[in-house]
């Protein structure tokens, strides 16, 4: 198979290595990829927002397979789009369409659909300007911590967490009627605050069958023990000790089966993965969000314990033959740890070589924002590489990762040293 991948981040680069390897892929394309996918197959100079010249490029290069990784094309149809263009067995696609999308693209639409399909999740309700007041009157009706959750796509950043009802009702009057989100926030879902461990599970579907991908922990924040501001991910772990046996048992029953049948209920046709964001609240699963694409940086951490051939996976997704697909995990520990730009998620600067990857030879690198100029490698973004190591020993898959953190060197590097030392 010629195989595309859309996307420039790590994830990009984490699946582009793995799909390399099989023997299914002839050519592989990523766009528009980074300094790391280069190396997997050819990068091309693409904007997968623009949907004909994506077109145009698949028939060009007799692409057999496209993989749609970010949210953003998903959420505007490019499905939809391509599915009206080519034929099934001229094109298969990985990334569900615009209908299966909006499970991320509009938090009323999800709740709406875990509440009509006994899904376990928070109690909310969703408010608009003319409906400010009534807003005003829920979060009176609620207990602190606050959670408001702008609808619409905003880049990972529409969700407020507050202490005091004052600082909640600002925050929605910000959002509602300040638009502080432009019109990702024209409405926006206010929801009870769930206490408990997070856990991100990925579901790969061909819209009957699924395999679940080895579980992950994201670390959100900037700061070491969970501290200061939410970034893209930070790192990650995989396996979570907590999220097995009895945990994944109510997982599939609760969440998965009901979120696949739920979908074939509303004629959604899906084929795609789904990242699930589970809180593990004193032993049970509640979705805190669905993203319909893997997750970064749990990729990194994820697809390096998979032994199974990827592009086979890919395929079974796409063309509807998941049930005959075998998928083979590797029961290591990998850790993942994200190398960012100096000042992060805030303004940083770019364009700074980075040094001493040779040194980093017992780990897997994954470059996320980083690219090649004159010859050498550079800073070109906020998360700049992630470093995965696997080993049976959590502890010792820590620190081959820190030591390998440590000897990659640019100038404003920050990374947390404390990424799994909570899962010991
Ligand atoms: P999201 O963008 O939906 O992933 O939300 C960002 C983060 O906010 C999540 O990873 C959680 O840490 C937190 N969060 C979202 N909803 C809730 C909730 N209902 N209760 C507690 N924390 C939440
Ligand atoms: N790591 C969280 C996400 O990809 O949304």
């Amino acid at each position: 198979m010629n195989i595309l991948i859309l996307g420039s981040g790590g994830r990009e680069h984490a699946l582009a290595w793995k799909t390399e390897q099989s023997p299914l892929c002839k050519k592989l394309y990523i766009a528009p990829g980074n300094a790391g996918t280069q190396h997997c197959g050819t990068n091309v100079d693409l904007n997968m927002n623009d949907f004909g010249a994506v077109e145009s490029f698949i028939r060009q290069h007799k692409i057999n397979l496209v993989v749609v990784c970010p949210e953003e094309p998903l959420v505007d149809g490019i499905r939809d789009y391509l599915e009206a263009r080519f034929t099934d067995d001229q094109l298969l696609i990985v990334g569900p369409d615009q209908a299966g999308a909006k499970l991320e693209g509009s938090k009323e639409f999800a709740k709406e659909f875990m509440a009509s399909n006994d899904i376990p999740t928070a109690a909310y309700k969703s408010f608009t300007a003319a409906t400010f007041e009534e807003g005003v009157d829920f979060l009176e009706s609620l207990k602190p911590p606050y959670v408001l959750k702008a609808d619409g796509l905003a880049a990972g950043k529409g969700v407020v967490i507050v202490n005091s009802l004052d600082g909640a009702i600002e925050t929605l009057k910000d959002m509602l009627l300040n638009k502080a989100f432009g019109a990702a926030s024209q409405k926006v879902v206010v929801e009870e605050f769930l206490s408990g461990i997070e856990v991100s599970v990925f579901v790969a579907t061909d819209g009957s069958n699924w395999v679940l991908l080895p579980e992950a922990k994201d670390y959100k924040r900037i700061g070491e023990g969970d501290t200061g501001p939410n970034t893209g991910g930070m790192g990650a772990v995989s396996p979570v000790a907590f999220a097995q046996g009895e945990f994944m048992e109510k997982v599939k029953a609760r969440i998965v089966q009901p979120t696949i049948d739920g979908l074939k209920k509303a004629g959604i046709d899906y084929k795609g993965f789904l990242f699930l964001g589970l809180m593990n609240v004193n032993g049970d699963p509640y979705v805190i969000e669905y993203n319909v694409r893997m997750g970064d940086p749990e990729t990194e951490a994820v697809l390096p314990r998979i032994n199974s051939d990827f592009a086979d996976l890919l395929q079974s997704m796409a063309n509807g033959t998941l049930d005959q697909y075998t998928l083979e995990i590797c029961p290591d520990f990998a850790v993942t740890i994200m190398l960012v730009s100096g000042g992060y998620p805030g303004s940083y600067e770019k364009g700074h070589v980075i040094s001493g990857l040779d040194k980093a030879e017992k780990s897997h690198i994954f470059y996320a924002g980083a690219s090649e100029k004159d010859g050498k490698t550079v800073t070109s973004g906020g998360r700049v590489i992630a470093v995965t190591s696997l080993h049976p020993s959590l502890e010792k898959a820590r620190g081959l990762s820190l030591k390998s953190a440590e000897a990659i060197e640019f100038t404003g590097k920050f990374l947390r040293k404390d990424i799994g030392k909570d899962l010991l």
